[in-house]
């Protein structure tokens, strides 16, 4: 079964109440609730890692112990060399989301350290985007339907 590991940046555990205009009322549990049940019916073990430490997220990457990858580094996209290097290092292949779209919004979010290295970003879809990314996994790596 391809495994698969959701990776969460910084200010994600605060989904619900942070800027919900911009990033909605769903709560991350409840993001994660939604993914961990869409994965199930594809068939796709799913596994989820929440950090607002740049080092701790890198260490999750080093453990390997996933096929593929889903990632919103939130805030570090936008900052992080040493996440970008951990993402090659590891080579495994990785989504790239996104809740809102950052490239619609403050010109420092134009810069970004990770979308040429993603197989494919998915951005501006809310949660949404999370079950994309696992749809395209499912296709390319297999998973019961
Ligand atoms: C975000 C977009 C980033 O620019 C921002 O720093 C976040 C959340 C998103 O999911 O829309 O923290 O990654």
């Amino acid at each position: 079964m391809t495994r698969v590991l959701v990776l969460q940046g910084p200010n994600l555990n605060l989904l619900g109440t942070r800027e919900p205009g911009i990033y909605g009322r769903e709560t991350l549990d409840e993001i994660h609730a939604g993914i961990a049940a869409r994965a199930a019916e594809l068939g796709l073990e799913v596994a989820f890692f929440q950090s607002n430490h740049e080092g701790a997220l890198i260490d999750r990457l080093h453990v390997r112990d996933f096929d593929v990858s889903i990632v919103n580094a939130a805030g570090l996209t936008h900052t992080s060399v040493a996440l970008r290097d951990a993402l090659l290092a590891i080579e495994r292949p990785f989504w790239e989301v996104h809740l809102s779209d950052p490239w619609k919004r403050d010109a420092f979010r134009q810069v970004n350290f990770l979308h040429d290295i993603a197989t494919a970003s998915i951005v501006g879809q809310g949660a949404r985007g999370y079950h994309l990314a696992l749809e395209a996994i499912a296709e390319r790596f297999g998973g019961a339907r």
